[in-house]
């Protein structure tokens, strides 16, 4: 069992041995969301392990829980958080205080009511919860985020305030057709111009980039976007024991085939550019999440002006 987070009200519960670091001296931070159009094709496995992997790799990982759904990343982790989001919504905690640490070293952010209302907190919640970011002074170089599925309105936010979007597919005709019905609003509402690829649960090496190029032709001829495909997961009873033992196949079994799979989609993730300037600090990604709900009644507002 990893260590739960404990109420500390200032103090810091975990890495409470790491130095504190002048934030201007922080390092960028890769946001990436992971998505798909249908449930249960793998997101949460993805970003649990993919957090594993990139720390194993020796980054410094977040992981927020964004899913409000049944099985998500606490469940898998065998985790009970205390906390979430919603107390530091609420101004009670800091967001050192609801951290819980997962295998490898991750922070992880678990789920909340309030994540699904990020995109339209009032305008007092938002400085609120970007202090709350601002104020994190631990070094992170990596922050997934795990969505829900589809396209709910807080997982299109999400989707846009982030540097990378991951979109998981399997090899089932809904997942490649609701992927295409998520990237479609993605690009053509949202401006989003690349999107990464995982096939997930391929049972042939060639499966997976046969899917890809599948969901890239019809994305090819009707959008304004690029896929790129980042790689496969191959279908693993090891994944499913690790899932029932509640712990990451990354942690439980690394030489695994998905375990493997993990460590290479990791690799080349470690590769992909990082945000520049200001664009690259934590709390201008919040600034995104909680403003991208609040344009376009300002717009409306200004257009009936
Ligand atoms: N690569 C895989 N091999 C075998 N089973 C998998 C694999 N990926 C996911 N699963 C199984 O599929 C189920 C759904 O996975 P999950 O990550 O919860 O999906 P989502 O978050 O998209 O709803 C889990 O029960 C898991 O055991
Ligand atoms: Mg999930």
């Amino acid at each position: 069992m990893y260590q739960l987070n404990q109420p500390t009200f200032g103090r810091r519960p975990i890495h409470a041995h790491a130095p504190r670091v002048a934030r201007t001296l922080l390092p960028p931070v890769q946001v990436i969301a992971v998505a798909s159009g249908k449930g249960g094709v793998g997101k949460t496995n993805i970003s649990v392990n993919l957090s594993v992997a990139l720390a194993q790799f020796g980054r410094q990982v977040m992981l927020m829980d964004a899913d409000l759904g049944l099985a998500n990343v606490d469940v898998l982790l065998g985790l009970q958080p205390r906390y979430n989001l919603s107390q530091v919504l609420l101004g009670r905690m800091g967001l050192e205080d609801i951290l819980v640490e997962g295998p490898a070293g991750i922070s992880i952010v678990p789920a909340a009511s309030g994540i699904a209302r990020m995109a339209d907190l009032a305008p007092a919640e938002h400085i609120g919860i970007i202090r709350a970011f601002s104020e994190l002074d631990r070094p992170i170089d990596v922050l997934i985020v795990d969505t829900a599925a589809g396209l709910h309105e807080s997982v299109l936010s999400f989707c846009r305030a982030v540097q990378e979007v991951l979109v998981v597919v399997c090899d089932e005709p809904a997942s490649i057709t609701d992927a295409y019905a998520l990237i479609k609003v993605l690009s053509r509402d949202y401006g989003l111009r690349r999107v990464r690829v995982v096939a997930n649960m391929v049972r042939r090496t060639d499966e997976g980039r046969l899917l890809f190029h599948k969901l890239a032709a019809v994305c090819d001829r009707f959008l304004d976007v690029t896929l790129d495909y980042l790689g496969a997961i191959p279908h693993d009873d090891y994944l499913r024991k690790a899932v029932q033992r509640q712990k990451a196949v990354t942690a439980l079994y690394p030489s695994s085939p998905s375990g493997r799979a993990f460590k290479d989609l990791a690799r080349k993730a470690a590769r992909w550019p990082l945000p520049t300037g200001s664009s690259g600090r934590i709390e201008f990604f919040v600034e995104r999440l909680v403003g991208s709900g609040f344009k376009e009644p300002q717009e409306a507002l200004s257009l009936s002006d």
